[in-house]
């Protein structure tokens, strides 16, 4: 016979009136019928809070979660419930009580020590919440069947089903090299896409500009988390030519052309002030409604894909990669392996 008693334990998290649904877990109870065991143990990241809705006021928080672990402790001046049997405080303190601290679902389990389990799901769910937060993908997959017929005209789909869906759907990770092969990344906006590629707007002296012009190749992620999702793009970098640039940057309201015109991308500067001096200095030197010339070291960038890889996340980490790269004068859909 082993000598195992089954445990229950939930999770207790704080959830921020927020619309997307996330939560930081600040507490872990863990239930024993057959030992009598019935302990909460709480702790609040404040920061990881904080950073979900700034502005929370986080000391009630902290003093519910102690009223909640002083119940699960059975300790007499915490009320009513807390005089009750440890099941029914159990029952109790994962129904949903409050809108700001929800229980998680209830969990179960064999153990010989549950002291040591509530320990240890505290350290790895509580404490560590980096290592414990995951999410199974569920939302779609993508068959080769699925796949329109060219990588542009796949990619026009899942950006018009981001659209609705992800913040900034343009918004994308651009990974270079220098020429000794340092990488270096930076979010930026995609301004175009066609066949030939992905067009972004950028100033060509900074590190970005620098490492292109000494690796002219270019790896870009548009990161669709929220739809369970990314586009991995990689391929050569030319410049977009001038008259192209030049009409993206009339199009920039005018406040944005002159930090353009004014900003020296990527050097480092003595202070803010400077910044604003510089900017002030365009001003002047274009005055009123007079137009901004486009600087010449600003322009367009074009990654001409090689391959252009679409991935959807999918049930226990088995995800689809399916991937249009160039071979022979036309393209090639493989299947990568998750
Ligand atoms: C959402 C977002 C959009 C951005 N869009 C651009 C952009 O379109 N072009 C650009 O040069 N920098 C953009 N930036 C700033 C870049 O991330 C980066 O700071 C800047 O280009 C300098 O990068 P570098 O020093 O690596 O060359 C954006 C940043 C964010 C967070």
């Amino acid at each position: 016979m082993s000598d195992r008693s089954a445990f229950q334990y939930a999770l207790l998290r704080v959830v921020p009136s927020l619309e997307r649904g996330e939560f930081v877990n600040a507490g872990v109870i863990v239930f024993c019928r057959q030992l009598r065991f019935l302990e909460a143990r709480v702790g609040l990241d404040e920061g990881r809070l904080l950073a979900l809705a700034p502005g929370t006021d986080t000391g009630p928080i902290r003093a519910q979660l102690e009223t909640l672990a002083a119940v699960a402790a059975g300790d007499p001046a915490a009320g009513a419930v807390a005089r009750m049997e440890p099941s029914e405080r159990f029952h109790w303190l994962v129904a949903p009580a409050s809108t700001t601290i929800q229980p998680g679902s209830v969990h179960t389990g064999l153990c010989g020590d549950p002291r040591a389990v509530l320990d240890r799901l505290f350290k790895t769910l509580v404490l560590a919440p980096l290592a414990a937060m995951r999410r199974e993908y569920l939302a779609a997959s993508l068959e080769e069947a699925d796949l329109a017929p060219t990588w542009v005209e796949q990619f026009r789909r899942w950006f018009g089903e981001a659209s609705g869906v992800v913040g900034e759907p343009n918004a994308l990770v651009l990974a270079t090299a220098d020429g000794a092969g340092a990488p270096s990344a930076r979010v930026v906006l995609l301004k175009g896409v066609d066949d030939r590629g992905f067009t972004v707007f950028t100033n060509r002296e900074s590190r970005k500009g620098r490492d292109i012009a000494a690796n002219p190749r270019a790896c870009l992620v548009f990161p669709w988390v929220a739809m369970e999702r990314q586009v991995v793009v990689s391929g050569a970098v030319e410049r977009v030519p001038d008259d192209e640039s030049d009409a993206y940057f009339a199009s920039r309201p005018r406040g944005a052309r002159l930090s353009a015109a004014a900003s020296p991308q990527s050097s480092v500067v003595e202070s803010r002030d400077e910044l604003l001096r510089l900017r002030a200095e365009a001003e002047a030197r274009h005055p009123g409604d007079a137009s901004i010339p486009r600087p010449p070291h600003w322009g367009g960038l074009r990654v001409v894909p090689d391959a252009v890889e679409f991935w959807q996340g999918r049930p226990d980490r088995l995800h689809d990669r399916l991937r249009f790269r160039r071979a022979d004068g036309g393209w090639v859909v493989e299947r990568l392996a998750p």
